[in-house]
């Protein structure tokens, strides 16, 4: 019997993967449909909604479909050398974009054995970026965004936060997506900055912003986003009212707090040891973090420690054995911080931190070492890059351009062809305007 291997994703399925399965039906033998693993789709393009479990479900229940094997990789070939099926059958899309050299690799592997590549002519008017586009137009459910950190962890090797502080920076970081090297790579999620959501108001980050009003802009970023969102809660305020903090950020569809290990008035950590800041004690703060791991209703929000002993100069075994207490306290990941201007002290940290056997998650924020690429983060074993400000200080000098250009002007005009976007665009940027 002849062997027929389909590749695919199959998360939204559509009339056009359907169709690849009847033609490849007409070619009467045995289909092997090779699913996409969530981490061989996250390689290239955004998560998928459903999980593989469930996908699998779906496509093992297609008529005609025989067997469905995992994808571990976008490369085909691996699976190919496997099974060496006789014809592998796709949309005759992939010869364009992001999969055309997958396309290019299959046909060289599949002429080993004499194996040939059909490409099923495309499907007019629906494709999975139709359909993902609508379902970004309906929203998402408070639980499905939610979750969806989570499974962003066990399917990337860096998970890759912008800092929004309004709906409309939230809306960039859901939207922006550059193409590099045949990838889509665009942002995984949302931080709540404690510093940027302060300046926006003008107010110092000091913690004087009550949770009410921070809440207020997660719900104009919600609304226009479907991303996950990470909440800075600074050091959490008291036990009894991070417990609150928690139910109200899990109920919202949030994916996570951060709190860092800090007592007394609060001081943004990049001044280091220029202010007075205090640590709080390991225990004490271990027990915050308990109770916020037994304040939630589901199983999928995290709550994340955040590390201030290298900003504090108290050295990286202090930050060690914090790291230790707080993962045995119920820490779903580890934010260390440094206001170093090199990665340096945090390589050290990773060091022994990569030792751990219950290891956890570790998240950065590099915004007094943003030289860091990357790939170096990746190398080192960090899971989660936050780029925590730089959306609302680009905002800043732009607007202080615009204005001094009035100014010396007198008029609007070099302000607005030079600086602004037109107006056209600004009043169709936001869905529903008409
Ligand atoms: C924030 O963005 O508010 C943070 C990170 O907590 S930092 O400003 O570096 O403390
Ligand atoms: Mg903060």
């Amino acid at each position: 019997m002849k062997k027929i291997y389909i590749g695919m994703s199959a998360d939204l399925l559509h009339p056009g993967h359907l169709n690849i399965i009847n033609e490849a039906r007409k070619l009467k033998g045995e289909i092997i449909v090779g699913l996409l693993t969530d981490k061989a789709i996250a390689s290239y393009k955004r998560l998928p909604y459903m999980s593989f479990e469930q996908r699998k479900i779906i496509v093992e229940n297609v008529k005609g479909v025989d067997k469905v094997v995992a994808q571990e990789t976008l490369d085909y070939v691996p699976n190919l050398r496997k099974i060496k099926p006789d014809y592998v059958l796709h949309g005759d899309d992939w010869k364009k974009g992001v999969q055309a050299k997958t396309r290019q690799r299959v046909i060289e592997e599949m002429k080993k054995w004499g194996g040939e590549v059909i490409d099923i002519p495309y499907t007019k008017g629906i494709s999975s970026t139709q359909l993902n586009n609508v379902l970004k137009e309906i929203g998402t459910t408070p639980e499905i965004r939610c979750q969806r950190l989570k499974r962003l962890l066990e399917s990337k090797d860096l998970v890759r936060i912008l800092e929004a502080h309004s709906g409309l920076s939230g809306l960039i970081v859901e939207n922006v997506c550059v193409v590099k090297n045949n990838k889509k790579i665009e942002f995984d999620g949302i931080w709540i900055s404690s510093l940027t959501q302060s300046a926006a108001k003008a107010k110092p980050d000091i913690g004087y912003l009550d949770t009410s009003s921070r809440l207020e802009v997660i719900n104009d970023i919600l609304d226009v986003t479907t991303k996950p969102i990470i909440y800075d809660g600074d050091n959490g305020g008291p036990t009894e009212h991070f417990v609150f903090t928690v139910k109200s950020l899990e109920r919202l569809g949030v994916s996570a707090v951060i709190i860092e290990d800090k007592k007394g008035l609060k001081k943004n950590s990049l001044f280091g040891v220029e202010v007075s800041q205090t640590q709080e004690n390991k225990d004490v703060f271990a027990k915050k973090i308990q109770a916020g791991k037994q304040a939630r209703v589901g199983q999928n929000f995290m709550i994340i420690a955040r590390i201030e002993s290298l900003i504090l100069k108290k050295g990286i075994n202090d930050a060690i054995i914090r790291a230790k207490t707080y993962i045995k306290a119920g820490a779903d990941a580890i934010m260390i911080h440094s206001c170093s201007d090199t990665f340096d002290e945090i390589k050290e940290f990773l060091k022994e931190y990569n030792k751990f056997k219950n290891r956890k998650p570790l998240v950065v924020v590099p915004s007094s070492y943003p030289d860091i690429r990357e790939e170096e983060l990746i190398e080192n074993g960090v899971n989660m890059v936050i780029y925590a400000n730089h959306l609302l200080r680009s905002s800043y000098p732009a607007m202080v351009k615009t204005a001094e250009s009035i100014l010396k002007n007198k008029r609007a005009k070099e302000a607005s062809d030079k600086y602004c976007m037109k107006i056209k665009d600004i009043i169709n940027l936001i869905p529903g305007a008409k």
